[in-house]
């Protein structure tokens, strides 16, 4: 790109959406399914780092990222060289049909950089989802089980299982049932609406206890093949596992012979201030899952995981047409080099330091503001109408994203209730536009709230 468009941030050039928007909207609504949901009415044109330039040329601070697929950034020019590169060498194969060089070399990469020191193998796939569905195959073929234990608040994915593994019905799963069976969910820790209104340290993870209880009581623990948590809660609303309840979850599985599968979708790539999000509590999955971030940008997603537990499945019950494609598999390397060279996971912590000193700063002034929480550049704030009852404040949380976006702002919403607004900006935002945008987010908080 000629014109380096992220040193200019925000510049709001017409109203938003602006003309050429509107007419694209217009062919969109005629177009694409209604069901199909967009947080801002915006298209955009270009991108680069995390600057998103509109077709009406007006340029927002990404807050979003593509809802944390890019860590590295948009187009980072080290990626962008890659999947040139790879896309001029070899656009596709079907690595069940004929190998391919990154698919390969990846695998080797995640299985030295995923926690744990035993042998594990990597299975490339596209999307979220599609990992999380392969998760489940290969942890049902190990163990010879049928159930899976998902945690209150989840979210997995948009498939028949992984919308039947995922907590909220609306908008995920209204009215597209029957769903898998085989499915059990628990309580999981969401210490802020906790149904003992103790919290932490009094509750003494009671929560963990109700795990357990549907792992022995209800399923049947030999029943189980896996449980299966995301260590930060995502779209449920940015809920970081409190202390001890991850690690209480391996215990769990390691007692009952069940597989822990740790879903880093959101959470990986840096993303907390580390590597990976287990790694805050040493805790070692069975499997872990990863997608969004992998690829900066191009569909990929991997299932990793101990070598045993990956090669207990036949030949040929795993791949895909476009599973592992190497064009994608060459942008991973690519983004895999760059967090190493630039220490993006450190950098993660240090914006989410600022983030949210600055949104707690704000929680001190403002009553709206119930929560502040999240891991390293994972941080959202939960907006309630009384901080005494804790009523989700629905119609601000709108507001606020509203707000930032028509200032230059691109920010996301969340929650079990839809009272979050959430960040993920990229990693390689730099301090500047992190200060930048949170101008905004901060004045669309005082807007809506005071
Ligand atoms: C934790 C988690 N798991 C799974 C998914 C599904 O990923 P995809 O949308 O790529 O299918 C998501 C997507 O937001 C996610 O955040």
């Amino acid at each position: 790109m000629n014109d380096p468009i992220d040193r200019f941030a925000p510049v709001m050039r017409t109203e938003v959406p602006g003309p050429e928007a509107r007419r694209l909207l217009e062919l969109r609504h005629r177009y694409v399914p209604r069901g199909v949901s967009m947080t801002v009415p915006s298209v955009a044109a270009r991108a680069s780092g995390a600057v998103i330039e509109d077709v009406d040329g007006n340029r927002y601070i990404d807050f979003a990222s593509g809802i944390g697929v890019l860590n590295v950034g948009s187009s980072h020019p080290d990626v962008t060289a890659a999947v040139c590169e790879q896309v001029q060498r070899l656009l596709h194969t079907c690595f069940n049909v004929i190998m391919t060089v990154p698919y390969i070399e990846l695998a080797e990469r995640l299985a030295s950089i995923t926690p744990g020191t035993f042998p594990k193998k990597a299975l490339m796939v596209n999307s979220g989802a599609e990992a999380v569905e392969n998760a489940v195959k290969i942890a049902r073929k190990f163990t010879g089980r049928p159930a899976v234990v998902t945690l209150d608040n989840a979210f997995h994915g948009r498939t028949l299982l992984t919308m039947t593994l995922t907590g909220k019905a609306d908008p995920y799963k209204l009215g597209f049932g029957p769903f898998a069976p085989e499915v059990y969910r628990a309580p999981s820790p969401y210490c802020y609406r906790c149904p003992t209104g103790g919290g932490l340290p009094d509750c003494g993870l009671a929560c963990l206890a109700a795990v357990s209880k549907v792992v022995t009581v209800d399923i049947g623990s030999d029943q189980v093949a896996a449980v299966i948590a995301e260590p930060v809660q995502g779209e449920g609303g940015f809920i970081p596992l409190p202390e001890g309840f991850l690690s209480g979850l391996r215990d769990l599985c390691t007692r009952h012979g069940i597989l822990l599968i740790a879903d880093e979708i959101q959470t990986g790539f840096g993303r907390t201030g580390r590597m990976f999000a287990c790694e805050h509590w040493g805790v070692v999955p069975d499997l872990i899952l990863l997608a969004k971030s992998l690829a900066a940008g191009l569909p990929l997603s991997a299932v990793v995981g101990r070598a045993d537990v990956m090669d207990s499945v036949h030949v040929g019950g795993l791949g895909g047409t476009y599973s592992g494609n190497p064009v994608a598999c060459a942008a991973a390397l690519a983004v895999l080099d760059v967090m190493a060279r630039d220490g993006l996971a450190e950098r993660g912590a240090r914006i989410g330091e600022i983030i949210s000193t600055r949104l707690r700063r704000q929680q001190d002034r403002l009553p709206g503001i119930g929560d502040v929480r999240g891991l390293g550049a994972m941080v959202a704030v939960e907006l309630v109408t009384n901080r005494a009852t804790r009523e989700p404040a629905r119609a601000q949380t709108t507001g606020v994203i509203r707000y930032c976006y028509e200032h230059g702002l691109i920010v996301l919403k969340a929650g079990i209730h839809d009272n979050c607004v959430r960040a993920l900006p990229p990693l390689v935002a730099t301090d500047d536009q992190i200060e930048q945008g949170m101008d905004i987010w901060e004045q669309a908080l005082r807007h809506v709230l005071s």
